[in-house]
């Protein structure tokens, strides 16, 4: 049964969400969900159209006309600075974080800070987005993060001094690197965050049958295959949105789960030492661009 479906869930009215990645798939059915139940949802979409459109329907489909659209890539840390003071010039909380934008590549690039753009996007862009946000988060708590990671983190370990993968660079490999960054960054904030009332945990969704991939053939492929036992976008949505709301889940903080169930992530991502080490270079890597504010 999905979250929405269900007799009467907590109503979200007067709480504030932002979902990144909301123009499609799970981003996008996760932003649907929470504003059918009454938030205020922000959508951050890198593309004005397809987000436009993202937010058109979830006003159609839910009746909440609190559904804004902010526009920026994660993988430019100036337009992540940019949309974080956009956020802030809009709202003065934020109770859900979503930080769901997530892509593979087809071939490595540099993105405009000179940074590879899976590590860049899905992991930098996420770091430095949550971290711009932290101060309302925390004056909104009890305030909820979600990370939607993936189980492919697991593939293996982070190169520190190749964060870049500039020796090695394969479309899954940095892609499941970017997803171990996400994954390490949960557990790290979350025990920075202790005692301040918001929660942060990562999620890895199942295989979901999104537009996840695309212009990767041998993703296509793989999805194209696997289509019939993949979760949907519409159950996928719901158990992010669990994540983000259920009661009994209060207070549950540095925590993966594989769907809505707590699971072990790999030894690597467990690390302590490992997970400061990455918070510290992922500093570095965003201090670069800092013309102003905090990073
Ligand atoms: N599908 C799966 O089986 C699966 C499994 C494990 C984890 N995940 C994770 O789930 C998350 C959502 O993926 P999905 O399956 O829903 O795929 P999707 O349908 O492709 O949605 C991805 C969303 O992220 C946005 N996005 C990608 N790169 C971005 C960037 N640089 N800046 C801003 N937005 C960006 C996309 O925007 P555009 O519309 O502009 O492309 C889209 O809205 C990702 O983090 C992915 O790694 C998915």
């Amino acid at each position: 049964m999905t979250e929405d479906s269900q007799a009467s869930p907590q109503s979200l009215d007067g709480r504030v969400a932002l979902v990144t990645g909301a123009s499609s798939g799970i981003g996008y059915e996760a932003a649907r969900q929470l504003a059918a139940r009454g938030a205020t949802v922000v959508l951050l979409c890198r593309d004005a159209g397809r987000g436009e459109a993202a937010r058109a329907r979830i006003i159609e489909q839910t009746s909440n006309d609190r559904v804004e659209l902010l526009l920026a890539d994660m993988g430019s840390q100036a337009q992540v600075r940019r949309v974080a003071a956009e956020f802030r010039e809009r709202h003065v909380q934020l109770h859900i974080l979503v930080n769901n934008a997530g892509a593979i590549q087809r071939r490595r690039e540099l993105t405009e800070d000179g940074l590879e753009r899976t590590f860049a996007a899905n992991h930098l862009g996420t770091f430095l987005l949550t971290r711009q946000l932290l101060d309302l988060m925390q004056a909104s708590a009890p305030a909820r993060i979600i990370n939607v990671a993936s189980s492919s983190h697991a593939r293996g370990p982070l190169d520190f001094a190749d964060l870049d993968s500039s020796e090695d660079w394969a479309g899954m490999r940095a892609y499941g690197r970017s997803k171990l960054g996400n994954v390490m960054f949960s557990y790290e904030l979350a025990r920075r965050l202790e005692g301040s009332g918001v929660t942060v945990n990562a999620i890895h969704p199942g295989l979901v049958a999104t537009r996840f991939g695309r212009g990767v053939r041998w993703v296509r492929f793989g999805i194209a295959v696997a289509r019939w036992f993949m979760v949907s976008p519409e159950d996928s949505g719901a158990d992010v949105v669990h994540l983000a709301t259920a009661s009994e889940l209060q207070g549950v903080t540095g925590t993966y789960f594989v769907r809505r169930e707590p699971r072990p992530s790999s030894e690597f991502s467990r690390d302590v030492d490992l997970q400061q080490r990455l918070w510290t270079a992922s500093e570095v890597l965003v201090a670069r661009s800092a013309a102003t504010g905090q990073v």
